[in-house]
This record gives structure tokens, C-alpha cells and sequence, in this order.
């Protein structure tokens, strides 16, 4: 049998956001600046650093501005996470040149998670996106609730790829299509992936799959059967959305890389430098590591 499957992965760590945003207790700033100095020598090309949110919402991500200070690192593509026009313009004020964009496709989490229902949340960024975009910003668009909704339950792809398209007409140069709470199954990935890379050819598509039901990694399989190239992962599979009820977090980075270097696909990522990142966090996280690969390699106590 022949697998069709790419020579390269592009990993877009989204720990130090997803990852941690979902800590009750607050992580002290100079810990998260460690973790993300750690994970820039893992190899990691592409992370997401932090969010500017409502600090009332999502206390952790107070203290964006000071991440942003120490870690941007102009060699290597850091993402700052907006919900609205006020993120983007403390963004602007910022010498962080990459934003992500966040909406559900369904209303009932797009209102939790921002408020606003579907339609209010892009009315407000579609110009924003042109505004960036005109001024020479990298954008991306993460599309939550792509296959699943918590409070609505299974979404229509038709209705996640008018999403996506809409955000395409804006410019944005990439789509993180996201299975929020762990729950599509791969043949779901393969048939959605499969559609949205036929539809948009020439744009950067990412899949950001949460692992609450332990089927990431084969997510991840079948999406790169259908073409995709680019994974948002979260070091130690931290994480969640705070607004998605019973979300946990990503599939762990280090899991991803192991697989894919099994399969003979390379990241340029350092699994066992990973694993210190991890390490240096871990005694301030509420839960378990419960990744294999960091199981079977920390030595921290
Ligand atoms: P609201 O209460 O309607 O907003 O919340 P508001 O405009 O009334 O503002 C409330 C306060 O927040 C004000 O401060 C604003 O200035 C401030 P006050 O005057 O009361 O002192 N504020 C902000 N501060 C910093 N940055 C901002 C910002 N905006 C307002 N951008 C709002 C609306 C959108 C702000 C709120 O709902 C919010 O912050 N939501 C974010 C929720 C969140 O962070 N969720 C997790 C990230 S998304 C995710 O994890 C999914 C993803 O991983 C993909 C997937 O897995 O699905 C990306
Ligand atoms: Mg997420």
C-alpha cells in the first residue's frame, strides 16, 4: 500500500495560549517567559505566545503585554490571539507582526466564548482583517466549533466552510480549523480537510485538534491524508477553551513530533527539549501530564 503523506510538517505550538489559558490559578509572568524561551530551542517555528482578552474574562492572559516584551523573537513567526478591535489595537502598539483571529461557527459558543453572536463578531473583524492586512500584518483566522459545538452539537461543514470563505474574502493567509472539544472522528477530519483544501488551494490550512476524547493523533493521520501539512499542538497537551464545557487540551506536541518522525516526516522539532519545557511548567499546572512520550521521558520528580 502506498501512503500519500508529505516529507515536512510545519507545528504551530499554541501551549503558552491555549495551553495555559486555561489555568485557574494564576502562572507567574517570569514562568511563562521561561516555558516559552524553552520551546523557541525546541525548534518551533510558529507559536502562539499569549491573547489580548478581556482580563475579566480570562484572567491568565492578563499579563500579554510583558509576554510580548520579552519573548517575540523577530527570526520566528509569534502569534498574538485577538477576539475584537480592542485586541487588535493593543496589538498594534506591540512590535508582534502576526495575529490570530478567533470566531465559532455556531452562535451558542461564539456568544459564550466572545459575547457576540457569529455574525456580530465578524462584522467587527472583517475590516479589521483588511486593516491589518493592509498593514503588511501576517493574519489567521481559527475557526471554532468547526465540527462540534458543545451547546448545538454536530455543525453542518457547509456552514463551517462559509465561515472560512468569508474569512478568505477578508485576506487572511491562514485557517486554523478547530475541533474544540476533541470530538470528530477521522473520517470527519478526512471528509472536512479533504473540502477545504480543494477549496482553498493557495491559503495555509491548519488543523488545531483538541484530544478530550483521545482521537487527536488519528485526527491528525487522516487529516494528512487529505493534505494537510500544518498542526496547532500544545507542549504536554495543555489546555482548553474556558467557554467550551468539558474541552481539555490540545494533542501534545511532543506526541505529534514522535509519531511523525516515526512515519518519517520531519518537524525540526526536539522532542526531548520539549520535554524540559514541560518540566519547567509543570509544578504550576492544576492536572497531570498525561502525554505518552513526556511520560516515558521526564525525569522530573
Ligand atoms: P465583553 O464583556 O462583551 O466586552 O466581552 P467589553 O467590550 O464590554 O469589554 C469588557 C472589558 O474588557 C473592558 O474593560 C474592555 O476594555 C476589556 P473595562 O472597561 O471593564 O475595564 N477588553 C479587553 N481587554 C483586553 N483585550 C481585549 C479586550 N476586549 C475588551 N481584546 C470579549 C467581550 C470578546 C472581550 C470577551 O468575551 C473576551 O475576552 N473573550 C475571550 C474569551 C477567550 O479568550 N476564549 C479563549 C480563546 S478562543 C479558543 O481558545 C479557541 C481556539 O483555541 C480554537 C478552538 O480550539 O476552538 C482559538
Ligand atoms: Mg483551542
Amino acid at each position: 500500500m502506498t501512503l500519500h503523506l508529505p516529507k515536512k510538517v510545519t507545528i504551530i505550538e499554541v501551549g503558552p495560549r491555549d495551553g495555559l489559558q486555561n489555568e485557574k490559578n494564576f502562572i507567574p509572568t517570569a514562568i511563562k517567559i521561561d516555558f516559552i524561551k524553552r520551546l523557541q530551542e525546541t525548534g518551533l517555528q510558529e507559536m502562539e505566545l499569549t491573547s489580548f482578552v478581556s482580563p475579566k474574562w480570562v484572567p491568565q492572559m492578563r499579563d500579554a503585554s510583558d509576554i510580548l516584551a520579552s519573548c517575540l523573537n523577530p527570526k520566528m513567526k509569534h502569534i498574538v490571539l485577538v477576539p475584537n478591535r480592542k485586541g487588535i489595537e493593543l496589538v498594534l502598539k506591540t512590535p508582534c507582526r502576526a495575529v490570530a483571529v478567533f470566531v465559532g461557527v455556531s452562535d451558542e459558543f461564539n456568544k459564550r466564548n466572545s459575547n457576540k453572536t457569529t455574525a456580530e463578531s465578524m462584522k467587527e473583524l472583517v475590516p479589521a482583517v483588511t486593516e491589518l492586512k493592509g498593514k503588511g500584518y501576517f493574519v489567521r483566522a481559527c475557526i471554532s466549533t468547526a465540527f462540534y459545538c458543545p451547546y448545538k452539537g454536530k455543525i453542518v461543514e457547509a456552514d463551517t466552510i462559509k465561515l472560512c470563505q468569508q474569512f478568505i474574502d477578508a485576506g487572511v493567509d491562514e485557517l486554523s480549523v478547530a475541533d474544540t472539544i476533541g470530538m470528530a472522528a477521522p473520517h470527519e477530519s478526512y471528509s472536512l480537510f479533504s473540502k477545504i483544501t480543494e477549496y482553498f488551494p493557495n491559503h495555509l490550512i491548519t488543523a488545531h485538534f483538541h484530544d478530550t476524547r483521545k482521537m487527536g493523533l488519528a485526527n491528525i493521520y487522516s487529516a494528512l491524508e487529505a493534505g494537510i501539512v500544518r498542526f496547532d499542538t500544545s507542549a504536554g497537551g495543555l489546555g482548553g477553551c474556558p467557554f467550551a464545557k468539558g474541552a481539555t487540551g490540545n494533542v501534545a506536541t511532543e506526541d505529534v513530533v514522535y509519531m511523525l518522525s516515526r512515519m518519517g516526516i520531519e518537524t525540526g522539532v526536539d522532542g526531548t527539549k520539549l520535554v524540559s519545557a514541560i518540566d519547567l511548567v509543570r509544578p504550576y499546572l492544576s492536572s497531570p501530564i498525561e502525554s505518552a512520550f513526556y511520560r516515558l521521558h521526564s525525569t522530573a520528580e
